[in-house]
């Protein structure tokens, strides 16, 4: 017995040396953690357990029977985020540059098979470069297998993919199909096809970063949600995210003792919108005056900033938050946003997840650029996707409330639950000189001086809006946070009964 505990033991110890000591070092030297070092960070102490550490790959081209390596590539195993479930893998980039083979796809589909079983979360920490190219079509369809349950767990359990290397082919295209994508600064990359191929096929040179670094997913091609400046950070955003979240699509927010009172008001609130109603206005205030200790977790900080997206806690409750930013390009929607807040609410609506809009909004970006880049397509999503919504809807007007945008915002018309205006809110299909100009062309300036006040005095205020019951009520921005928590719990049982369908046609 002795000997077989020996021998399990070196067996354990081989198959976590990963690729060896070496690589372990040069993992080390370009400022990244190892497989094992990450998922000890991510999870919480000594809660991992692993499954499939003695699996080998059985390739036996290009001198690959002599190549084997316990794991063949990938960390497999599920533990716990401050005692929360979830099955994680993690790509080893000491073996075989964390490649993917038939035996290493067969790791992550069992671990996406028990996290669906189980309605867990399952987070994948990215560090490779594809399919193993010895291997051919095994890998690819090791790939196939691997995004088709990407597929089938979307909108049941969370998943979420790190990017802490540099990741190609089937690499990229798995995380794409997952809920969040996060990346690290410097050192993780993500491209179909890598710079060198890149400048065979179409003869551009491009280095890495330019290609596919964090800035350019982060700020560009929206395709990474956030990005930290090392592995640490990173992991323990995860951490922090996974938090906010269910662990399924029919759990419901996770609660957290919350410290903060519900019924906090706060006066400073009733002087953050300017009397200048052209002047712009931090919203990021509002949304941390009002969340539980002022926590937000923020979603694609970077891209599309005129609308900010992100979690937050109201009662120890989760709700996602969704705000114009009068800040940027005065808080306009353009296409970007629209896509941008349309992916938010669509994944807060499929994990039950209610949504507290903040809107101040001068309408939708008008012009070439935007109109050929499909604008209308772009804005339908987010028009789509809050029509679709059933979780709770709570929405606040703290000024513009334009056009068309004022319908797209969680207005009451397309399902908002509850709709409150502040004071401020001007709430009418464009602002008073643009509208003036169009009705009363052809009159003097001091004409349309005398129209635009009548108009403003008509319709830019809460109170049209309200005497017909399209706002619930006028509230005084001190006491947004009361306000809202107490909408929330109003709004806890919510149940909408929708017509059977297969899936809706969101215009894509
Ligand atoms: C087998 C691989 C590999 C792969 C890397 N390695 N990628 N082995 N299959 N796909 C091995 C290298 O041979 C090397 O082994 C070790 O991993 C480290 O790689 P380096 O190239 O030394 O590292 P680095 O310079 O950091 O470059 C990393 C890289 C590069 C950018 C990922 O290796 C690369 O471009 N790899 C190929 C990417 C690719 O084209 N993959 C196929 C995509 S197609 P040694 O023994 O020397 O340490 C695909 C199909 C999916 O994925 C379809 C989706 C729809």
């Amino acid at each position: 017995m002795k000997d077989m505990l020996e021998l399990l033991a070196k067996r354990r110890d081989d198959a976590r040396l990963g690729g060896g000591e070496k690589r372990i070092e040069a993992q080390h030297k370009r400022g990244k953690l190892t497989a094992r070092e990450r998922i000890d960070l991510l999870l919480d102490h000594g809660s991992f357990e692993e499954f499939d550490m003695f699996v080998q790959h059985n390739c036996a081209d290009f001198g690959m029977e002599k190549a084997k390596i316990p794991g063949d590539g990938v960390v497999t195993g599920w533990g716990t985020i401050n005692g929360r479930i979830v099955f994680v893998f993690s790509k080893d980039f000491t073996v075989f540059g964390g490649s993917l083979s038939e035996a290493h796809a067969r790791k992550i589909t069992k671990i996406q098979d028990m996290a669906l079983k189980a309605r867990a979360p399952i987070i994948g920490l990215f560090d490779a470069g594809g399919a193993r190219i010895q291997e051919g079509v095994a890998a690819l369809g090791g790939y196939g297998e691997v995004f088709k349950r990407n597929v089938i767990a979307s909108g049941v359990i969370p998943q979420i993919s790190v990017i802490m290397g540099p990741c190609a082919g089937g690499d990229v295209y798995s995380p794409a199909m997952t809920d969040f994508i996060f990346m690290v600064r410097d050192t993780s990359y993500m491209f179909v096809t890598g710079p060198d191929v890149v400048k065979t096929v179409t003869n551009e040179v491009v280095t890495a970063e330019e290609l596919g670094g964090a800035k350019v997913h982060t700020s560009k091609s929206s395709i990474a949600d956030g990005a930290y400046d090392h592995d640490v950070e990173a992991l323990l955003q995860v951490r922090r995210l996974i938090d906010f979240l269910p662990a399924n699509n029919v759990a419901g927010a996770p609660e957290w003792d919350s410290f903060d009172d519900p019924e906090r008001v706060d006066a400073s609130l009733d002087t953050l919108v300017p009397d200048n109603p052209n002047k712009p206005y931090d919203m990021k205030e509002l949304i941390l005056k009002v969340a539980d200790e002022g926590d937000f977790f923020e979603i694609q900080e970077a891209f599309a900033k005129n609308i900010i997206t992100g979690f937050a806690r109201i009662e120890g409750r989760t709700v996602g938050i969704v705000a114009n930013q009068p800040m940027v390009l005065a808080g306009v929607l353009d296409s970007d946003a629209s896509r941008k807040a349309a992916r938010f609410v669509r994944f807060c609506d499929a994990f039950e997840i209610p949504i507290v809009t903040f809107e101040d909004v001068p309408g939708f970006l008008p012009g070439t650029s935007q109109e050929y880049g499909g604008l209308i397509k772009h804005g339908a999503k987010l028009l789509f996707a809050y029509s679709e919504a059933t979780v709770p809807l709570v929405t606040v007007i703290t000024r513009k409330a334009f056009g068309g945008a004022y319908d797209v915002m969680a207005s009451k018309h397309i399902g908002g639950d509850v709709n409150y205006a502040w004071p401020t809110a001007q709430i009418a299909v464009m602002g008073a000189k643009g509208a003036v100009e169009i009705i009363f062309r052809g009159s003097d300036a001091e004409g349309i001086a005398a129209k635009t006040k009548e108009y403003e005095d008509r319709f830019l205020s809460p109170f049209v809006a309200a005497e017909r019951g399209y706002i619930d009520e006028v509230i005084m921005p001190h006491s947004t946070r009361r306000r809202i928590a107490r909408a929330l719990s109003m709004l806890r049982e919510k149940q909408v009964e929708t017509p059977l369908k297969k899936h809706d046609n969101i215009p894509l």
